[in-house]
């Protein structure tokens, strides 16, 4: 188990396109149990690999929205590598989003409401799925940040100033 230090903006690193893993090994799945033990502790949904500062394409996402008998979120991290975007929907749906890159800071994101994507997990084995709900939006957020891009960059000029000057506040 180890927590790894999260990558904030304005790093540069953010902005990278990251590169295929070109075999699934046990190196890779120890480095997805780290992303996974960081994801947790900074009580996020999804992590991208270049959040933790390595450009390659891999992503954990657990939506916690499955709760036990005591109320507590049930665990169930998922591990793509690779993940490609192979169509989306035409029809959008907003929701407001938040990275552990750009601490405390959400804004409403319009994004297709369903997308079909293709991945690796972390045994190698390939998957395609039709995802909808709150995983299509998640996977498009961390597929993003595979190519460099940040919710952000979906917003109005004006709505992401005033991210910027809220977050430099709180860093005060
Ligand atoms: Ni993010």
């Amino acid at each position: 188990m180890a927590v790894l230090p999260i990558v904030e903006v304005p790093d540069p690193r953010l902005r990278l396109i990251s590169k295929p893993v070109e075999q699934v090994t046990d190196q890779t799945r120890a480095f997805v149990q780290d992303m996974i033990d960081t994801m947790y502790a900074a009580n996020g949904i999804g992590l991208a690999a270049i959040q933790v500062g390595v450009d390659r394409r891999i992503l954990v996402i657990d939506l916690q929205d499955e709760k036990d008998e005591d109320d507590k979120p049930i665990k169930a991290p998922h591990a793509y590598i690779n993940p490609e975007i192979l169509s989306v929907s035409e029809d959008l749906s907003s929701y407001n989003e938040g990275c552990l890159s750009i601490p405390e800071q959400y804004a409403d994101v319009a994004r297709p409401a369903s997308c079909r994507v293709r991945w690796l997990d972390e045994h190698g084995e390939g998957h395609e799925e039709e995802l909808t709900g709150l995983l299509s939006t998640c996977m498009q957020h961390e597929i993003d940040h595979l190519n460099g891009v940040l919710f952000i960059d979906h917003i109005s000029r004006l709505k992401r100033d005033m991210v910027m000057k809220k977050l430099a506040k709180l860093r005060r």
